[in-house]
Formats: structure tokens, sequence, C-alpha cells
């Protein structure tokens, strides 16, 4: 193990039984943690930090906001879960509630954010079939190189990263690929008559929040109505007032045929994720044809129902624009000589490291934990800045005289 130097008795003991007991599939930051509360964290030793990954963008409303813990407080004392065999009080109250919310037909809930875009696949490729008239077993989807939308092996097989599916075929066919913010390439794509879908991020986080070119997904919009394939925008991280707006899409005023959305859909208490579509996609698919047994269970419905409030009733939305516009100020002002890049949109937001050395940025990560911040580099050079979306102004200023520190404190 390394950077473990500076961990206390307590955190070795936590970290090495997850190393001995637990599959070695993840590689944190060496810190330990106990609580959340708001935009902070505390690990075992009680030390504060600032959250700076939220979760990957599931915990938008803060750690353990006080009335989603109400709900799920209040439902778990009282209904958790049915299945989808018998109806409850709250599912059609919340399928009601998010698709005024998002303005769409019909929703079709699910669990983590993979499910969702498995269940977007699995409704345009019936689509496709049904409607568009595409030979059966031929529909192909088309994703963005770079994208990020889970583990499942349908997710790997759109993967363009070699850690995602290296060794873990034979991939799922029916999979095409074309660059990320390239419209030439989409509509040579489009050119085949059995493309049913064109699945994307609107800005792609894990690959390090790449944003495209303004009028990008308004030229995804047009392309689509003009060759009849349908626009599935994976939200799960963009979504739910992360960018400075509802949705990513909303920037450009777009509306995807298919909508996924989890994450930050529960802030933080439960794999909570949706589907949602008008009735001409939605209703392709029968019963019988697609489920999952926690999808839609009451819990999920009543914390979903409250994590949605809170973002409007807290306005989160304007608050993530404006705090987001203050922490990349903030950072330009820094003048380092480590920082390549500062890119985002609201608070989903990344430095490029000046070093290609993937050494460097968990080396920063390190310093940022020991100044007491938590933040994750991705691929490499890249580190998100993601706080929850209540983070205020004296907070965004207190944490980024943190990261001037910690870049003043890189060995090389
Ligand atoms: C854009 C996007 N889609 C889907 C997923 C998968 O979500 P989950 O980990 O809940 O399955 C992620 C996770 O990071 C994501 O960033």
């Amino acid at each position: 193990m390394i950077h473990t130097a500076t961990l206390t008795e307590l955190a070795e003991k936590y970290i090495s039984l997850e190393y001995q007991y637990g599959a070695h599939n993840y590689h944190p930051i060496p810190v330990v943690i106990e609580k959340g509360e708001g935009v902070y964290l505390y690990d075992v030793d009680g030390k504060k930090y600032f959250d700076y990954l939220s979760g990957y963008s599931a915990v938008n409303q803060g750690h353990c906001h006080p009335a989603i813990i109400k709900t799920l407080q209040e439902q778990s004392s009282k209904l958790t879960l049915t299945s989808r065999a018998f109806h409850n009080n709250l599912l059609g109250v919340y399928e009601k509630y998010i698709t005024s919310y998002f303005g769409y037909d019909k929703v079709l809930p699910m669990n983590t954010g993979v499910e969702g875009g498995e269940t977007a696949v699995k409704l345009a490729r019936r689509w496709g079939y049904n409607v568009k008239g595409i030979p059966e077993n031929k529909a192909k989807i088309i994703f963005a190189e770079g994208n990020f939308w889970g583990r499942t092996l349908a997710a790997i097989s759109a993967s363009t990263d070699p850690s995602s599916f290296k060794g873990f075929g034979p991939y799922m066919p029916g999979f095409g690929l074309v660059p990320y913010n390239d419209l030439i390439a989409l509509e040579k794509a489009f050119q085949d008559n059995t493309v049913a879908a064109f699945m994307v991020e609107p800005i792609q986080g894990e690959a390090g929040v790449v944003i495209p070119d303004d009028g990008y997904l308004t030229g995804v919009r047009e392309l689509c109505n003009h060759y009849n394939v349908l626009f599935i925008a994976d939200e799960v991280q963009t979504g739910l007032a992360r960018t400075g707006k509802m949705l990513a899409c909303d920037h450009e005023n777009v509306r995807p045929d298919i909508l996924i959305l989890g994450k930050a859909l529960s802030g933080g208490t439960l794999p909570i994720s949706a589907v949602l579509a008008d009735d001409d996609i939605m209703l392709q698919i029968l019963p019988g044809e697609h489920g999952s047994t926690y999808g839609g269970n009451p819990l999920a419905c009543a914390v979903a129902m409250t994590s949605l409030e809170v973002l409007k009733s807290e306005n989160l939305v304007q608050n993530a624009e404006n705090m987001g516009q203050l922490l990349r100020k903030e950072l330009a002002k820094l003048n380092s000589p480590h920082i390549k890049l500062i890119r985002g949109k609201g608070l989903l937001n990344a430095i490029v490291i000046n070093h290609s050395d993937p050494e460097v940025s968990l080396e920063l990560c390190i310093h940022l934990r020991d100044l007491g911040l938590l933040a994750k580099p991705t691929h490499g050079d890249k580190i998100r800045f993601a706080p929850p979306l209540i983070i205020n102004e004296a907070q965004i200023l207190e944490s980024v005289s943190i990261i001037g520190k910690a870049l003043n404190r890189l060995s090389i």
C-alpha cells in the first residue's frame, strides 16, 4: 500500500480489513470516513474535510441532508419494499411527481445508474424494432468514445477504456462508437438505418469533465430528428443541478427522448435511478419484460421525492452556477504552474495537472487530504472538483486556499 505513512493506527486497521477481506477492485485515497454532514466529511480520528467528490455527484444535497434523512427514517419504519408484485401507495405518487418535474409521460424506476443505462438501451432496441422497423436482432446503439456508464457487461462493451473492458470479453454486439463532440462522425454513423439510438453524456464526467462545444447537443438533437434515431441522455452524473442547470441538456434547451437519472436522486442515501421517456417509447415494454425487485420500492419513492424537492427549495441550480463560477475564478487566481487547465460547468469541475505522471495527481490528492480536502484523480492528470451543491462562498474561498497550499507542496 502506498501513501499510508501519515495514517493513524485506527485508520490503518480499517484499511487493512478492506484489503484483506474485500476484492481489490478500487484504489481509494487513504482516508477512513465515519461521518458526513453537509459539505464535510469526518474521519475515524475526528479530522474534518471538505468533500470535493460528493460520492461522484450522488451527494448534491450535502451529506445526511436533514429533510432526506427524515423521510428515510419515517418511511423506513412504515414500509420499505413490496416488490412490483403488488401495488404500493407511493409508486404512483412518485411517478406523477417525477414525470411532471421533468416533463415526460412516463418513468421506469430502477436502482443504480448502470441499470438505468441498460434500461435505456433495452427501450431503444425495442422501439427500434416496433416503431422504426429495424429487422430483428439488427438494432444498433451508438455511443461516444470516452463514455462511462458503469460496469455491467453491456456498459463495458461500450467503453473505450481498456481498464474497463480488457479481459472481460466477449462483448455485447450491436454497439458502435463515434468520437465525442463530433457531429460529422455522428451523421456518418446515422447513415446506417439500423441505428436505433445515440447514448451520450452531455458532459463526460469520468473522462475528466470533458465539455463539448456549444451547439453539440443541439446538433445531436437535430441529427436524431432527421435520421429517426433516439437521443438518450445519460445525466446520471450531470443531472440534478450539478452543472448549474437542472439537467446539463438544459444548457442548450434540448430535450432528449430518453433521460437517465441516478446518483443524487437519493442525495446519497440509497441506489435510486430513473429512466424517463414518452409513451411511444416507454409503452413498447410490456408486463414481465423488464424490472427489478427493488426498482420503485416505496422507500426509494419517498426519498427520491424529498431529494428532488430539496434541489428546488434550496435553489441548488442557482447556487451550483454561482459557486461554480466563483470556484473557477478563484482557482485561476492561484496562477499555479502545476495547473494546465481549469474546466467545468456549475459545480462539475476538473483541473488538468501540468504533469502526465499519474503519481503527481495522486500526490496532490494526498496533500489535499492532509490539508483537509478530499478529491480523487480521474484518468491520470485530471482531478475532479465537485463539492456538494449547498457549498457557500466562504467555504469555496477556504477550499481554494487549501488547494493553493497543496499545489505549493508538490515535490516536483
Ligand atoms: C454518466 C454516468 N452514467 C452511469 C454511471 C453508473 O452509475 P452507477 O455507478 O450508479 O451504476 C455513472 C457512474 O459514475 C456515470 O458517471
